[in-house]
C-alpha cells in the first residue's frame, strides 16, 4: 500500500511526513508552537511548527505514553502513560512540573484517557482499572508553593519508582542529534501529587475506559463523556465535588475507542469498524456509519462539520456535516493510532488559505501532515442569536428568532435529516430562552424528532386554567432556488413581506404563538398553560407522530384545547377563522413487467406498453371534475340551505365564485401528479415500469378507510379490464383525515373574539382544501375539539416559490394568540 494513495474519493494532499524514530505514534496534541507525539518508547517527542524539526524529548514515564493534552491558558502538556502516572510538563520551557500519581490504595494500570477542564481547573484520565480519578490544580497553587490546601510532595527516593533518563546511545540511534534535551531531570525536578482517596469514581465502566471528550455546556456548566470496552458511552456532569453520572448512551454494539463531540452529536469509534452517532439532547442514536468493516476505528477528529476517522488498517475517511462521505484514502502502512487537527499559524504552509492539517500517527513510526479545508458550515442548532423573553422583548426579536428559523433547510427527506435535527435543537433552545420548559423528543427510527415545550401559566383565581396544546411543523417542503427573487432559506424582507421557504408553512405561526406566550409569562399574565408540539415530519405524512403522542400522553397531560396555526386567508385584506380541512390519501400506482426497456422501432406494437395501460387506468379515475370511483360520492354530506348562503355571502366578499369555494372545501377531489417511467425518457425507448402518483382529497361524511379501499378496489377491477400482460402495484402512502369545527365551542368563540378585538372586524369563518394529518387524531385522542388561526393571506404562496408572509399578519397573528389566552380566563 502506498502512502496517500487515492482510492475512491480525492484525499488531501501530503504536506510532510515526521519519523519517530521506530516508535509507533500512540497519542498526539499541538499548540501554537509545537505538535506533541507520545511514543511506545515511553517518551514525548515535540516537533516544532516553523521548522517541523524535532525540537526536544521529555523523557520521565516508564511506560508508553497512551494520552496526551493540553491546558493552553496554563501552558501545560499532559501526558498519561502505561507507568500508570500522569506527568505535567510546561510547554514554554519542556521542563517538568508535576509528576500525579493515582489514588493509593488501588492499581490503576494504563492510563489511555485524559481530559482536561479548564473552567474547573481539572483533569480527568480514565484508568485499565475501570476507574476515572480527577485532580483539581486548583488546590495545588503551584506558583505559591506551600499554601495549597493539598500540597504538592517531593519525589520519595523510597516509595516512589524511579523516572525513567534518557539514555544517550538511544538518542544518538534515534538520530537525535540537535535535540534539546532537558538533562536536569531528576526525581526531585518533579513535585508528586499524590492523588487523595475520594478522587475517583471506581468501577466507573465494565471495561477500559479508552476515550475521553469534555463538552462546555455554557452557563459555567461543563460534562465529561467517557468511553469504554464496554460498549458504553457515560455522560458525567463536572462538579466542584466531583463527577456526577448524568446518562450513558447505549447501542455501540461494540467497545467504544475513540469519541468526538461536535455541539450537540457524540461521535464514537468501535470496535469492528463502526463508527455511531447519537443525538446528546436525546440519547437517540442518529446514524451508524461503517467506516471500515472489522477494522477498529481508533481515533476520530473533526473539523467544523467534518469527521474524520483512522482506521486500523491505516485507512482516513471524512465525512461531511450531512453524513456524506467525501474522502477517503490509504494514509500510513499500519494502524493510525492518533489524529489531530492544526490550525494554521503561518509557518508551515506559506500560501494565504485558511488551510488546516490534519496530523495523523501511526504504528508504522511516522506522524503525516495533510493539507484539509474548514468546510463551509452546516448550519448548527448553536449558530443562532439569541431572544430576548419577556418584558425587554422587542419587536425585533420575532425577526431575529425567525430569520435564523428559517435559514434551516428543514426538508422533510432523508437528505435532510441533519438540518431537521439540527432545526429540532435550536427550536428547543428558543423555546427554552422564551420561558418554557422544553426538550426534543426522537421521532421513529429514520424519522425527524418532535419539539416539546411547556409554558406554565399561573392560576388566575377567576377561572380554572385552561390547558392548550399548540401543534405546529418545522418541516418544510423542498425549495430549489430557480424561481425565487432571494434565497429560499435567507428571510428577505421586501415591501412589508417576509419571503423564505417555512415562512408561512408554519415557522412564522409557530414563532408568533411563542412569542406570544412568552410575553404573557414574563408579565405574569399567561393564565394557562400551553404546551407545544412542533413535529418535523407533517409534509411528509406525519409518520411517527401518533406512536410518539400515545408514547408521551402522560407528559402532555389533560388538554382543553388544540390550537392550530397552519393555513391562511381566503383573500388578503379580511381575517378569517378556519374551521373545515379536507382529508388526503396518497397513492403510488406501478405498472411494469420483467423486460428490459425496448427500443420501439424493434418492438413497438408486439409488446403490451405499461404507459399505455397506465394512461387508461388513470383515465378510469375521472372525467373532468368527477372522480369516478364507484360509491365515491356516496357519503358526502350535503349542503344545507345556510351553508349555501354562506358560500354566496362569501362569494361577494371575495370575489371568488361560490362553486370554486364549494368545490375546494367541502367537495372531494382527484389529483394526478405525477407520471414518469424507466428509461430516458425520449421517443425511442419503451419503459418496462411506469410509476403515477395519485390523491384523493375527502370531505365529510367520507370514512377515511372506506375510500382508500373503494379506491384501490377500482383500480385493480379496470385494470383487469385492460387484460394486460403487465402487473399493477398500489400503495397507499400516507392518509389523513378531513376535520370540521365546532363552531359554538368557547374555545373557537375567544379565538374569533381575539381576532374581531385585533384587527377590528369579524372573522370571515372559512373552510380550506388542504389537510393536515395529525388534527384529527389530537381531537380524538385528547377529547377536545381544534381551532385553527390562519394567520397567513392567501397570495403567501405556501409549498411555491417566493413563499411569504406578511409583516403585519404575523404581528398581528401574534397580539391575537396574547388576546385569546387572555380571554380564557378573564
Ligand atoms: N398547511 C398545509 C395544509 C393546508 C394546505 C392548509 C392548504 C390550508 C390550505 C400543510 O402543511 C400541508 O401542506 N399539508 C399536506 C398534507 C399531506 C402532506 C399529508 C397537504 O395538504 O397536502
Amino acid at each position: 500500500m502506498s502512502n496517500g494513495t487515492l482510492l475512491q474519493l480525492k484525499a488531501p494532499s501530503l504536506t510532510h511526513t515526521l519519523h519517530q524514530a521506530e516508535s509507533s505514534v500512540l497519542c498526539l496534541a499541538a499548540d501554537d508552537e509545537h505538535i506533541f507525539s507520545g511514543t511506545q518508547e515511553n517518551h514525548v517527542y515535540v516537533w516544532n511548527r516553523k521548522t517541523l524539526q524535532r525540537e526536544a524529548i521529555l523523557k520521565g514515564h516508564t511506560g508508553s505514553v497512551l494520552a496526551l493534552v493540553l491546558a493552553e491558558e496554563k501552558k501545560w502538556l499532559f501526558s498519561s502513560a502505561a507507568d500508570s502516572t500522569v506527568r505535567v510538563w510546561s510547554t514554554e520551557t519542556l521542563s517538568p512540573i508535576y509528576l500525579v500519581l493515582p489514588v493509593l490504595d488501588v492499581y490503576s494500570g494504563d492510563i489511555f484517557s485524559l481530559a482536561w477542564n479548564a473552567r474547573r481547573c481539572c483533569l480527568y484520565f480514565g484508568c485499565q482499572d475501570t476507574s476515572i480519578q480527577y485532580y483539581n490544580f486548583n488546590n495545588c497553587k503551584p506558583e505559591v508553593n506551600g499554601s495549597s490546601t493539598t500540597p504538592p510532595r517531593q519525589f520519595h527516593k523510597f516509595f516512589d519508582s524511579s523516572p525513567r533518563f534518557v539514555h544517550a546511545a538511544r538518542l544518538e540511534r534515534d538520530g537525535v542529534t540537535s535535540v534539546k534535551v532537558p538533562e536536569t531531570v531528576h526525581e526531585e525536578d518533579w513535585q508528586v501529587v499524590q492523588l487523595p482517596k475520594g478522587n475517583l469514581v471506581p468501577s466507573a465502566h465494565y471495561g477500559y475506559i479508552y476515550c475521553m471528550a469534555l463538552v462546555d455546556c455554557g452557563e459555567g456548566r461543563s460534562m465529561l463523556l467517557t468511553g469504554s470496552g464496554d460498549e458504553e458511552v457515560k455522560i458525567w456532569a463536572c462538579t466542584p465535588t466531583g463527577l456526577i453520572l448524568r446518562t450513558t448512551l447505549n447501542g455501540a454494539g461494540a467497545g467504544v475507542l475513540s469519541l468526538a463531540v461536535r455541539e450537540d452529536t457524540v461521535y464514537a469509534g468501535c470496535q469492528s469498524g463502526f463508527i455511531k452517532v447519537w443525538d446528546l439532547e436525546t440519547g437517540a442514536v442518529i446514524r451508524t456509519i461503517i467506516a471500515q468493516e472489522n477494522e477498529d476505528v481508533l481515533a476520530l477528529t473533526l473539523l467544523g462539520s467534518d469527521l474524520y476517522a483512522a482506521s486500523a488498517n491505516g485507512q482516513i475517511q471524512r465525512w461531511n456535516g450531512s453524513f456524506e462521505q467525501t474522502a477517503s484514502w490509504s494514509a500510513h502502512d499500519g494502524s493510525v493510532l492518533s489524529t489531530i487537527v492544526v490550525a494554521p499559524r503561518g509557518g508551515i504552509s506559506s500560501d494565504s488559505r485558511e488551510t488546516y492539517q490534519l496530523v495523523t500517527g501511526a504504528n508504522d513510526a511516522t506522524m503525516k501532515l495533510w493539507d484539509i479545508e474548514k468546510p463551509a458550515e452546516l448550519k448548527p442548532s448553536s449558530s443562532s442569536t439569541s431572544v430576548r423573553a419577556g418584558p425587554d422583548a422587542k419587536a425585533e426579536d420575532l425577526l431575529s428568532a425567525l430569520t435564523d428559523f428559517v435559514s434551516f433547510p428543514s426538508v422533510s427527506n432523508d437528505a435532510h435529516r441533519e438540518d431537521c435535527r439540527q432545526t429540532a435543537l435550536f427550536l428547543r433552545r428558543i423555546l427554552t430562552q422564551l420561558g418554557a420548559e422544553s426538550h426534543v423528543i426522537p421521532g421513529k427510527p429514520g424519522r425527524n424528532p418532535v419539539v416539546f415545550a411547556s409554558f406554565q401559566g399561573t392560576s388566575n383565581l377567576a377561572a380554572p386554567k385552561p390547558r392548550i396544546l399548540f401543534y405546529g411543523h418545522y418541516d418544510v417542503i423542498a425549495a430549489p432556488p430557480y424561481g425565487w427573487d432571494s434565497p429560499p432559506f435567507s428571510l428577505t424582507g421586501r415591501n412589508g413581506y417576509l419571503y423564505g421557504r417555512g415562512v408561512t408553512d408554519d415557522k412564522g405561526p409557530i414563532m408568533a404563538v411563542a412569542m406570544a406566550t412568552s410575553k404573557l409569562l414574563a408579565k405574569r399574565s399567561l393564565h394557562a398553560d400551553i404546551i407545544m408540539l412542533i413535529e418535523g415530519e407533517e409534509e411528509a405524512g406525519s409518520e411517527g407522530f401518533r406512536d410518539m403522542v400515545q408514547k408521551n400522553k402522560e407528559q402532555i397531560g389533560h388538554v382543553d384545547a388544540i390550537l392550530v396555526s397552519n393555513s391562511y386567508w381566503i383573500g388578503e385584506d379580511t381575517p378569517c377563522v378556519t374551521y373545515g380541512l379536507r382529508g388526503v390519501i396518497h397513492a403510488t400506482l406501478e405498472i411494469g413487467n420483467e423486460q428490459p426497456d425496448l427500443h420501439s422501432g424493434v418492438e413497438g406494437g408486439a409488446v403490451r406498453e405499461p404507459m399505455v395501460d397506465m394512461v387508461q387506468l388513470l383515465s378510469t379515475l375521472s372525467a373532468g371534475p368527477r372522480v369516478l370511483i364507484p360509491g365515491f360520492y356516496e357519503n358526502v354530506r350535503p349542503a344545507t340551505k345556510g351553508e349555501l348562503e354562506t358560500y354566496d355571502i362569501l362569494s361577494e366578499i371575495t370575489g371568488k365564485p361560490a362553486a370554486n369555494l364549494r368545490s375546494r372545501w367541502r367537495e372531494p377531489s382527484l389529483s394526478i401528479h405525477s407520471l414518469g417511467g424507466s428509461g430516458p425518457a425520449n421517443s425511442t425507448v419503451i419503459p418496462h415500469s411506469v410509476r403515477a402518483k395519485v390523491s384523493v382529497r375527502i370531505v365529510p361524511d367520507q370514512d377515511l378507510e372506506e375510500t382508500a379501499q373503494r379506491l384501490v378496489d377500482h383500480l385493480r377491477t379496470s385494470f383487469k379490464t385492460l387484460d394486460s400482460t403487465n402487473r399493477l402495484k398500489i400503495s397507499v402512502d400516507h392518509k389523513a383525515d378531513w376535520w370540521l369545527g365546532k363552531l359554538d365551542d368557547r374555545f373557537f368563540l375567544a379565538l374569533e373574539g381575539a381576532i374581531e378585538q385585533e384587527w377590528g372586524v369579524r372573522p370571515l369563518r372559512i373552510r380550506e382544501g388542504g389537510s393536515i394529518p395529525s388534527i384529527p387524531f389530537l381531537e380524538k385522542e385528547f377529547g377536545c375539539h381544534a381551532l385553527h388561526l390562519p394567520m397567513g393571506q392567501s397570495s403567501d404562496q405556501a409549498h411555491l416559490r417566493n413563499e411569504r408572509i406578511s409583516l403585519k399578519n404575523l404581528r398581528k397573528g401574534q397580539d391575537v394568540v396574547a388576546r385569546f389566552l387572555i380571554n380564557l380566563t378573564s
